[in-house]
């Protein structure tokens, strides 16, 4: 793997302090109040937010690009992680550092030869990671995994919020922690709510992408609570 730049071990050493971690997906916010939906999360001690970039190409749906990125980097210093369910990361993920992520995922399914975007991405100071769909086999992304900072497992096949936890997840994440040690940083998403959220922990996962289970909630300090403590049962 090549040499992380020191925002990257920043980025990373910040997160292994909060670990494990519940990253809300903005999916579902009210999006016609963004400030405030933040604000209700820094409430909540909310440390990093999951930002879901979908091009209607990649996944047949369309959600935000930068503009949303940009706008939240002015208005809040938690760490930004972008998930890009796009077809052309190659294009489009430099673009994404520049207005303020700090973690950015791209698909294996999209991007077979990930290995110089993934170090480009790193050198601009970004931790870098590779999403996986459940139908894909991780035989794709074995290969690349050691030039990850992290891995993104889903537990739905991307694309829309509020689809049901697939447990195919399960045994992928700690097969990742036995092969790849304590250092990988091992992210879940999709279906992750009370019920689901403690399995995921006890196999591995660091970073638990929620949407519906926190945004389909009034109040998300309420949700947050007990999501953290099903995450530590
Ligand atoms: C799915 C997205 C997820 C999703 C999570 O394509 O990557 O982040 O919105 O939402 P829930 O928790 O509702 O599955
Ligand atoms: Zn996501």
């Amino acid at each position: 793997m090549s040499e992380p730049s020191s925002r990257v071990t920043k980025t990373k050493s910040t997160l292994r302090g909060v670990t494990p971690a519940i990253l809300p997906s903005l999916l579902l916010c009210d999006f016609a109040n963004l400030e405030r939906e933040v604000r209700r999360l820094e409430e909540a001690g909310v440390e990093c937010l999951h930002l879901d970039v979908m091009d209607g190409n990649f996944v047949p749906n369309i959600s935000y690009g930068m503009p949303i990125v940009d706008a939240l980097r002015k208005i809040t210093d938690l760490l930004l992680d972008v998930h890009l369910m796009i077809s052309d990361p190659v294009k489009f993920a430099p673009q994404f550092v520049d207005f303020g992520a700090d973690l950015i995922t791209f698909h294996i399914e999209a991007l077979k030869q990930p290995v110089n975007l993934l170090s480009q991405l790193r050198s601009q100071g970004v931790a870098a990671g590779l999403a996986i769909n459940p139908s894909t086999s991780m035989e794709a992304l074995a290969p690349f995994v050691d030039e990850c900072d992290l891995v993104l497992v889903m537990s739905v096949e991307a694309g829309f919020g509020g689809q049901a936890f697939n447990p195919v997840a399960l045994g992928r994440l700690s097969d990742l922690r036995k092969e790849h040690g304590a250092d990988l940083l091992l992210e879940v998403d999709g279906g992750v709510n009370e019920t689901t959220v403690g399995q995921c922990t006890a196999h591995g996962a660091d970073l638990l992408v929620v949407g519906s289970a926190i945004f389909r909630q009034a109040d998300y300090c309420q949700a947050m609570t007990r999501l953290r403590r099903e995450m530590h049962k």
